[in-house]
């Protein structure tokens, strides 16, 4: 047969076998909701997974960039020697899940793009009937397609949210294979987009279960204090599987107890008298709650707790109370990668503790789900967060849905969680009209889903609070701020997003970016006019436009442990200390102020900060530096929160 003939015959085969395997590879509805995997029988499928970096995408597609039917998801275990295959998981090197690839291979720590992660286990050989398996995720960064034994099981974008997929029929007895193709691209219609102020840490970077669950089981449920009669706890539960009518049964502490049945979606609404217990920071009471339905029973520990605001105060169980905090990324205390583990929770709420905070804002994403558990036991109360960060493309529908699918994840997630009392909804949203209108949608979502929470968004500075600001530097150059009345020395918080909100929260940096941006405008020296400013910062105020209560979200200033000089130097723990100082009068004295959360925690690398010899590729407004060790200013804030205010 001629040459052209048979490679024409073979061309259609490949095409048909093509045609083929797109029909098995569908693409699958990823998934909603949550599923609980608290008190299951949840097997980790963390530790030494092999990885594949993928710069085009080889795995999955070929030269012409269509997708290929014998990918690296396939993960076939040919033998390289008699059969031409050109990659190997059983040949690659491994890395520690959860974990980045980002911090775990030094040659990646810039790399953003296409790497394939897999993993194999055991399963019984005989897998028993009436059970449902799910595969969960705690987050993954940042797009990710999931296959199990070469079947794509289900899909993902978001890199800070959990998802999980019934896997029941594509489990196989004995060893299965788990493979994932993770892209941690951002991009213009990514959230966050494509600029942030933190690493882009690629990757599993939380844990990962192989969740038991019965035929019928409880997917998720929520118990919370009645926000109009708090003596009473209501919410719901949602079933999966379940026929309409089947029971369920909501028991808090062994004691009060009520029944329900499941509607035709398998959701029951619960309503029972609450425990008398209140939580809080200063008593963190549990209760144990107890819900069941057919085979299936979950045991949750929940404090019971309100949270509302009055006027310009934020009242916890009706009596106000002061948010002394800190703001932090999801970075281990230790190190660089992600905390992922309870362990790494407990040492960042140990600091916080030691700091005596009361109050921490997750920034600027959903942390892991050890974050909100160990709060409830230690007793801080919580900010969480949505990247919709800076700019994202808020003309687009599809960018509002993938927030508010972000939100509801968390919700799903946290929503049982006393410490947790702010959902955020932004950070530092450049105003526009399309800006307003993308945080009222998620807003809106936000309280459907969740009427007990305040809900708030960190502003930036507008353009009159800047033109405000800046008179009142040139007065005090000028020798005139006494001549000014306390009134106009105070900072009115404008955004006019802020009638959303029941906090106005706003990240001011006086000390820090303003003498840098004002210098050359007013034709100043800098260092001149930051001691002019570390002089005015204490006798300014600021308050929010319309009466509510304003958070302080951040204020700092950027400095190298151990780096000494004089309180006008920068980068030196000493003028960092200084700007803590000025700043902590100023809010000791700004009623309207509610709490604070200075920036930051800890250092933590970001591409944003390349100054050799100082940043080196880290921001450095941590109040300890990237391996946890305190600044002075760690000193500074610490004795504030021992003798500052507690409302
Ligand atoms: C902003 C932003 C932070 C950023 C910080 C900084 O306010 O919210 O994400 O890291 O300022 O400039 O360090």
């Amino acid at each position: 047969m001629k040459l052209s003939i048979l490679i024409r015959r073979f061309t259609g085969r490949v095409l048909a076998l093509l045609g083929m395997m797109m029909a098995v590879i569908l693409p699958v509805a990823s998934a909603e909701g949550l599923l609980l995997t608290e008190g299951r029988k949840a097997t980790p499928l963390n530790g030494p997974w092999s990885y594949i970096v993928d710069p085009q995408d080889v795995g999955a597609t070929n030269i012409n960039g269509a997708p290929v039917p014998n990918g690296f998801f396939l993960d076939e275990p040919i033998e390289p020697a008699t059969r031409l295959k050109e990659y190997s998981f059983d040949e690659a090197p491994t890395l520690n899940v959860p974990g980045s690839w980002t911090a775990q291979d030094e040659t990646l720590l810039f790399y953003e793009g296409i790497v394939w992660l897999r993993r194999k286990f055991e399963m019984p050989e005989e897998i028993e009937d009436g059970k449902r398996f799910h595969l969960q995720f705690g987050a993954v960064n940042y797009h990710s397609q999931v296959y199990l034994n070469g079947q794509l099981v289900g899909e993902n974008e978001g890199g800070f949210t959990p998802f999980d997929f019934d896997v029941t029929e594509a489990l196989v007895a004995g060893e299965n294979s788990l493979v994932l193709r993770v892209d941690s691209r951002p991009g213009a219609d990514t959230l966050p987009a494509e600029r942030f102020d933190w690493w882009n840490y690629g990757g599993i970077t939380r844990e990962v279960h192989l969740v038991e669950t019965p035929e019928t089981f409880i997917r998720n449920f929520r118990l919370q204090l009645d926000k109009a009669e708090p003596d009473m706890a209501t919410g719901w539960v949602d079933l999966d599987g379940a026929p309409e009518g089947t029971e369920i049964t909501v028991r808090i502490d062994r004691g009060r107890k009520v029944t329900a049945t499941a509607d035709a979606n398998g959701r029951a609404a619960i309503r029972l008298e609450a425990p008398n217990e209140r939580w809080s920071p200063e008593a963190p009471v549990l209760c144990k709650v107890e819900v069941q339905a057919g085979d299936d029973e979950l045991v949750e520990m929940i404090g019971f707790r309100t949270i509302e605001t009055r006027g310009n105060q934020i009242l916890l169980n009706g009596e106000p109370v002061f948010l002394r905090g800190i703001s932090l990324h999801e970075e281990r205390m230790d190190g660089t990668d992600r905390s992922a583990t309870e362990a790494d929770a407990r040492a960042i709420f140990e600091t916080i503790k030691a700091m005596n905070g009361n109050y921490a804002r997750l920034a600027h994403y959903p942390h892991n789900r050890h974050m909100a558990r160990v709060a409830d036991e230690m007793g801080i109360l919580l900010w969480e967060e949505i990247p919709v960060y800076w700019a994202v493309d808020f003309e687009d529908p599809a960018v509002l849905d993938k927030a508010n699918r972000m939100l509801s994840r968390l919700i799903a997630r946290d929503g049982n969680r006393a410490s947790v009392i702010i959902w955020s909804v932004a950070n530092e949203t450049p105003v526009s009209d399309a800006r307003t209108a993308f945080l009222t949608g998620m807003v809106e979502h936000v309280r459907a889903e969740d009427p007990t929470r305040l809900v708030s968004a960190a502003a930036i500075s507008t353009r009159e609070s800047l033109e405000f600001y800046a008179g009142v530097v040139v007065a005090a150059l000028q020798g005139r701020l006494e001549t000014l009345s306390e009134d106009q020395r105070t900072g009115v918080v404008d955004d006019p997003a802020n009638h959303l909100f029941d906090i106005v929260a706003y990240n001011e940096y006086l000390g820090w970016y303003d003498a840098a941006l004002l210098a050359p405008l007013l034709n100043v020296d800098e260092t001149t006019l930051r001691q002019v400013i570390l002089n005015l910062i204490p006798q300014m105020r600021f308050k929010s436009a319309n009466g509510k209560p304003l958070v302080i979200s951040e204020f700092g200033a950027g400095a190298v442990r151990g780096r000494e000089g004089g309180e006008l130097d920068l980068w030196t723990e000493a003028y960092q200390a200084a700007v803590y100082r000025a700043q902590l009068q100023m809010i000791e004295n700004s009623p309207g102020v509610a709490g604070i959360s200075p920036w930051m925690l800890k250092d933590i690398r970001s591409p944003r900060r390349p100054m050799a010899g100082v940043q080196d590729y880290y921001n450095r407004k941590g109040v300890v530096d990237e391996t946890g060790q305190p600044k002075e200013a760690y000193g500074v804030l610490a004795d504030y929160y021992e003798n500052g205010r507690r409302e």
